[in-house]
């Protein structure tokens, strides 16, 4: 219940920006009539303070909104994308500005892209709590102004999206520290990020996501921040280890950057996180003993892990988890056990790895689970699902490309199901008779072929021949590590 209460303030957090801030009303438009009829609820004498009235139609000017300078009072004949709030004298103040249009009904004021650009005017806007562009800016020609970062501390939101902005991050920006949401996703920005940002300690949501952003993340302590999304940038160093001052975390997204060292162990103490995506980067081992237990999503594929074994208690306890996604990530040695434990896994991914050993047998109980790959392992023994899972995933189950997984003929025959194909069946019971043994033949030869097709390619790196290319004779080791196998010993000698 609480995960789903975070999770819901997550997602209302995340559409702040698109709703802009408490002050937005978002009412039906058309093109013939921008202009809404008076803000009711206020005393009628209220009118806009003048000088917010002559900066607003210098910003409506500078993103080519010139219609907006033959509305006498911008606070009372207001629009989608301007609201204001009285004070006691009955003086309208602009509090919220934004340009942009989003769907079809939150048509905020549009830009002229060929000419708009940021106008100075913003700062005659004191009471200013919420400033929002849309894909307002094109041709990658507008910078942020440094005089964005003289706004003030009223200001809380910040949104720049999607506007082909270039240059950097002004340190300026680190003045306005009274925001909680900054949100410069999709631009072309570059440079660093500026340690000066790490004044900003009321964040609570921070998106530099999607742009080109190079260097190290600075050290960051946000006691209130719950989403930092700064992936697809080029991002390098380590993952600084002040993440877990964060505390308030719920998503962490650095994902397709070149981060790199190990993943800091202190993420392990984030009691709120939920997401957790580090995906394509370079971060090394060793694989972290413990998560927390509040996450649903763990995304670490393709970094290079050379080689790391996975702890056998990294999983414990995570019953929240539904998606666990270690893709390429050069591992190796058996997979613990505690993943068959993981109640509410729906997406389990390992393949492209190097672990051996078998499937954890209580897989099967995995009863939510809807996409299982293992694809490209050294695995042996018997794929623990039962039949109705295997038809439940149909492509979903990938298996193929290991040493010599086997199907149990006690879970039902498969025929006939895609995923399977090139898989032989396993089950014999000594006492069995011709089936068994025919059975226990296929698995042998099973397993004959994929250690032929693994010697075929010369050693090229030479490197790790004795585990990636098995002979036979590995093969069958591995095999009779595999309790419930223990029968082929008889068969073979
Ligand atoms: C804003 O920040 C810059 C650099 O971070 C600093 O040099 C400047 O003095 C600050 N300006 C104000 C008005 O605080
Ligand atoms: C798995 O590989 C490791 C070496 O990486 C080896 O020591 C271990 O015996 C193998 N386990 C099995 C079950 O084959
Ligand atoms: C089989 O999996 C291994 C990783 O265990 C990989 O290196 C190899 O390229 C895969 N073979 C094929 C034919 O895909």
């Amino acid at each position: 219940m609480a995960a789903i209460a975070t999770f819901l303030c997550l997602l209302i957090l995340t559409f702040v920006p698109l709703y802009s801030s408490e002050y937005t009303v978002v009412m039906p438009d058309s093109s013939s009539a921008l202009v809404d009829a008076p803000q009711t609820g206020f005393s009628d004498r209220a009118r806009t303070d003048p000088d917010e009235q002559r900066a607003v139609y210098a910003i409506m000017e500078a993103t080519g909104n010139g219609w907006a300078t033959s509305i006498p009072d911008v606070c009372r004949g207001r629009w989608h994308g301007i609201e204001c709030m009285p004070d006691t004298e009955d003086v309208y103040h602009v509090v919220s500005l934004a340009f942009g249009s989003l769907s079809a009904d939150t048509a905020f004021p549009t830009c002229d892209l060929a000419r708009a650009g940021f106008s100075p005017a913003l700062l005659a806007l004191p009471h200013l709590r919420s400033l929002f562009f849309y894909r307002c800016f094109a041709g990658g020609n507008t910078r942020l102004p440094e005089f964005l970062g003289r706004l003030g501390p009223m200001l809380r939101s910040l949104v720049v999206r999607d506007n082909e902005l270039a240059g950097g991050i002004p340190e300026e920006l680190g003045n306005l520290t009274g925001l909680r949401v900054l949100d410069l996703h999709g631009n072309g920005l570059s440079n660093s990020v500026p340690t000066s940002l790490c004044r900003l300690t009321r964040l609570r949501l921070l998106d530099l996501s999607y742009n080109q952003l190079n260097g190290p993340l600075p050290d960051f302590s946000f006691p209130e921040l719950t989403v930092m999304d700064v992936s697809h940038n080029h991002l390098q160093g380590r993952i600084p280890s002040s993440i877990s001052q964060c505390n308030s975390l719920v998503k962490i997204d650095l994902s397709r950057n070149l981060l790199a060292g190990p993943i800091p162990p202190s993420l392990g103490e984030l009691t709120d996180l939920i997401l957790l995506d580090l995906s394509h980067n370079r971060l090394s081992g060793p694989f972290p003993c413990s998560f927390p237990n509040s996450l649903t999503t763990l995304l670490l594929n393709s970094n290079p892990m050379s080689s790391a074994t996975i702890p056998e208690k990294a999983f414990k306890g995570m019953t929240e988890l539904n998606t666990l996604v270690l893709s390429n990530m050069g591992l190796r040695g058996p997979l613990p056990e505690s993943i068959g434990e993981l109640e509410k896994l729906r997406i389990l991914y390992l393949d492209g790895n190097k672990f051996n050993g078998s499937l954890p047998r209580n897989l099967m109980k995995l009863e939510k689970l809807s996409e299982l790959r293992v694809n490209d392992n050294m695995l042996a023994g018997p794929i623990p699902i039962g039949r109705e899972l295997v038809w439940k995933m149909g492509r979903k189950l990938m298996v193929h490309n290991n040493s010599g997984l086997c199907y149990d003929l006690s879970n039902g025959r498969y025929e006939g199901m895609e995923s399977m194909s090139g898989v032989k069946y396993c089950q014999v019971k000594s006492a069995e008779g011709e089936e068994g043994r025919h059975a226990t033949k296929h698995y042998a030869a099973a397993a004959a072929d994929t250690a032929r097709v693994n010697r075929t390619p010369p050693s090229a790196s030479g490197s790790s021949s004795s585990d990636s290319v098995p002979g036979l004779g590995g093969t069958l080791e591995r095999l009779v590590a595999v309790a419930e196998l223990l029968f082929l010993v008889t068969v073979f000698l």
